[in-house]
Parts: C-alpha cells; structure tokens; sequence
C-alpha cells in the first residue's frame, strides 16, 4: 500500500554553512525522506544577505528553490510553512522569528546565540501565534538532546555537558602543542573561526547551558548573569602545565556546563573549566566531539556522545527538526516549552569544591609553607602537592596543589590575596585555580 506524501514547504533564511549544507540534503535525500518517511519536502523560497553565497543552487539537481530578493519576500511567501532561520545573528534573527511567527509560520533554528538570548518572548510569541519553534540543533548538533529533554517528564538532578568542540579539541591538543599551537591547529582544520573567542571565553558553552537549564527545569536565566564572570570562565590560562599535572593526580581538564538542583530548591549552574577524573565517563570525550551526562530521578544517568558542531551534523539536525515541527503542527497542538523566572540560583561563591592550584613560584626555601600558610588562613586544606624543579622556567618553579573541599568564595579571596601581596617575592605571576569536579 503506497501512501501520499504529506507535503512539507519550507523556506530558509541565511545560506551559509549550515544553510547550504541543508539544502544539499535535502536534495541529495529527498528520495528516502519521502518514500521511507512519507514526507515531501519542498523549498520554496532562500535568502541570503550574500547573494553569491546561492550560487551553488544550480547545481542541486532535485530541488529548485527561488531567491528571494528580501527577507519580508520569504516571511510573506504564502505557501512557506516552515522558515529555516540560519544567519548566526541575534537581534536580525530575532525579529525575524518573531516576524515569521506573526505570520503563521512556525520555525526551526540551529541558532543558540538568539534562542539563549531571547527564549522567553519567542515561546511567548509562537505560543500566541499558535506556531513552532524547533532548535534541536542549537545544542549538539545532529546529537538528539533537546527534543528529548523536551518530552521528558522525570526530574533532572544534575548533568554535566561538554558542549563545544572547538574549546574540547584545544584541550584535547594543549599537551603536545601548548594553547597557542592547539588553537592554531584547530584553524587548520576548520574547527575553529578567525575569532574564536566566543568558543575558548566559554561563552557558547553558556549560551547552550542556558538552553538546557530551560528545558531541564524550567529556569529562565538573564543571559547577562549567565555570561557574568561569577558564572563563567573559559580555557585560555591552562596550559600543557595544566593538563600534565592534572594528569599526575589522576584528571583531565574539561570545559563544562554544569547544573545541579540542590536539595532546598535553588539551581546551581555555571560553565567553568573542571578537573574531571580520567574514569569519569566524559573524561575520554576528546577532540570536537560533544556530550552530556544527565542525572535522572528515575530513569537514572543517561549519555548523549557525538559531533556537536560541523555543517554534517548540523543538516541532518536541522531537516529532521523541520519533519518533527511539521508533525507537530500537523497534530494541531503547539508544544512550546514552558519557562518562568521564579527559580534561585545558588551564588556560585557559596559553593564547595576541591581545587587544583597551580603557582609559579620562585625556587627558594620556605615558598611552599608561605603559601599554604596563606591558604589556611582562609581555611583551605591541601589533600596533595607537586612541586616540579625539572619543569623551571627561568627562575619560576610550578607548585600545584589539590584542596580539599573549599568555599569557592574563600579560594578566590586567598588567590587573590596570593597574586596581590606574594608575587614579587614568593610568586613569579598569576595562580590558576580550577575546580575538580568529582560527581
Ligand atoms: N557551523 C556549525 O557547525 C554550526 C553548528 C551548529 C549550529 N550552528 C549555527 O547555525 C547558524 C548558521 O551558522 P553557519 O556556520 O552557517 O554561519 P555562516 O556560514 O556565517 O552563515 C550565515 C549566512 O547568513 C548570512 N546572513 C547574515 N546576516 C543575515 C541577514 N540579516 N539576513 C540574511 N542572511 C544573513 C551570512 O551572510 P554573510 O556571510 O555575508 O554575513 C551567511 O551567508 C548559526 O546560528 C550557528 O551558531 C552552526
């Protein structure tokens, strides 16, 4: 018995990587999508602001968008159901959501910088418009996180995500080519910009933990919180250093998003660097790949694993979000997650966590004791200690140290204390301070 393909008329605005590469899949799986999936789908209409960036059109042999000559010419075409929103902006992208909402249509974006900043008005506006909006990825890639989170109804206790390939593959590199010789190998190999400041800052990290943090419970962060310095670091100070004597004391260095639902009801939550031990399961994600451990109440922990990031991944995310929305709109019902404000964020310096403390001291008695000293008096214990002569530079000599579990404000204030009043004279330059992670 044959059916008839369900019809599925999309748009898209923006034609870069992720655009082009999804009309290429379209093209090149319109076949199985519609006799495996019942689902024909049709572009009808692309913009890009770079019109040279559609010239590959002619090349597509089973599809023949058109171009359109403005972005109200796609908002406005009457038989576009679905707008693939993919121009990397934020406020442009957020109008033209909203505009698109505003005429019935409903979309699909892998663009987490406009939905970390603006999510609540645009589920406000497409709820009220009766419209979808898909963003399965905006977070992972191809990596099916956020539709599942979006379904799930059991309480998440914590999770822990790698969540941007670029900063991970620095990491992954930092020991045999130092930061700078990582960063300029992950250009190479196209998986890092010109500018990759938004990747090593952690700040696109943040944006996709805010995401998560929504869907997981509920939460809607201020965006200006999230990308604060109380909530996030990136991984530009580790160095080789770093990495090998977390490697001695058993660890790998992680950049993570992280929440956690503490027990009297506040969300703690931060993107940070992390020493994570060698056996914890995300420890030997390495290179661009991604993934996240989420902590269930009842089903327990669960692990997504994959490339997060690449024009690959990205389309074939994109179009089988494009089939989910569809779906949904064909059921009638819109499915927009909820989010309120009304969740209390645990102050990131009332947290306790161990420490790894790296300092560069200068190579005389007494160094060591001086600043233990120092750290006591702020009511920080050392569990271990590495001092490493044949690794001098100069006169600077790395001391690293593993706290105990610490206040995190108490460990600020006595670093701070270290870098004001010890350098000169016991320190040769800045401590690195990480935290380890050991859940
Ligand atoms: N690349 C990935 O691996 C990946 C993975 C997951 C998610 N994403 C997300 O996917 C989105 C697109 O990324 P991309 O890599 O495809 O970026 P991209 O290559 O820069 O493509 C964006 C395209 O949109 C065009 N554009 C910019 N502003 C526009 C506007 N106001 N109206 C119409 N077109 C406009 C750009 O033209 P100009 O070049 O002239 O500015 C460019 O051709 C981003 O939100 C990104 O975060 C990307």
């Amino acid at each position: 018995l044959t059916r008839k393909p369900r019809e599925i008329h999309f748009s898209l605005i923006g034609c870069g990587n992720i655009g082009s590469a999804t009309l290429r899949y379209v093209n090149e799986r319109a076949g199985y999508i519609e006799t495996g999936m019942g689902y024909r789908l049709i572009p009808e209409k692309v913009y890009d602001i770079d019109s040279g960036s559609l010239e590959f059109l002619g090349e597509l042999e089973n599809i023949r968008p058109k171009i359109a000559s403005s972005v109200e010419e796609v908002i406005d075409d009457p038989k576009t159901k679905i707008i693939i929103e993919a121009t990397g902006q934020d406020g442009p992208a957020r109008d033209y959501i909203m505009e698109s909402f505003g005429k019935g249509k409903s979309v699909v974006t892998p663009n987490k910088l406009v939905i970390a900043k603006y999510m609540r008005e645009l589920f406000d506006e497409a709820r009220s418009c009766g419209q979808e909006l898909g963003f399965e990825s905006s977070v992972m890639a191809g990596v099916p996180v956020i539709n599942n989170l979006r379904g799930n109804t059991d309480i998440i206790n914590k999770y822990l995500a790698i969540l941007n390939g670029t900063s991970n593959l620095i990491l992954t590199h930092i020991p045999e080519r130092g930061y700078d010789g990582a960063l300029k190998y992950a250009r190479s190999i196209g998986a890092a910009e010109p500018d990759a400041s938004s990747d090593t800052s952690g700040r696109d990290t943040a944006n996709k933990n805010k995401i998560l943090a929504a869907l997981s419970y509920g939460a809607d962060i201020d965006y200006d919180t999230m990308t604060s310095p109380l909530f996030l670091e990136g991984i530009e100070n580790i160095t080789d250093l770093d990495i090998e004597f977390a490697g001695e004391f058993g660890y790998k260095i992680k950049l993570l998003g992280k929440s956690r639902m503490h027990k009297d009801g506040r969300l703690e939550i931060g993107t940070f660097p992390y020493l994570l031990n060698s056996s914890h399961i995300l420890a030997n994600v390495d290179g661009t790949n991604n993934a996240i451990y989420i902590d269930f109440e009842s089903k327990g922990p669960e692990l997504h694993y994959g490339e997060g990031a690449g024009p690959m991944p990205t389309r074939a995310g994109v179009v089988e979000d494009v089939i989910q929305t569809a779906r949904k709109m064909r059921g009638g019902e819109v499915d927009i997650p909820s989010i309120w404000g009304g969740i209390e964020l645990v102050d990131p310096s009332e947290l306790k966590y161990p420490f790894y403390l790296r300092f560069s001291c200068f190579d005389k008695p007494g160094v060591s004791g001086k600043i233990t000293t120092v750290l006591g008096d702020h009511e920080v214990s050392i569990a271990s200690h590495v001092q490493k002569k044949e690794l001098a530079e100069e006169e600077s000599v790395p001391i690293c140290m593993l706290t105990y579990e610490a206040n995190v404000g108490k460990i600020k204030h006595a670093v701070n204390y270290i870098d004001e009043t010890l350098k000169g004279n016991i320190t040769t330059g800045d401590t690195v301070a990480i935290r380890v992670e050991n859940g």
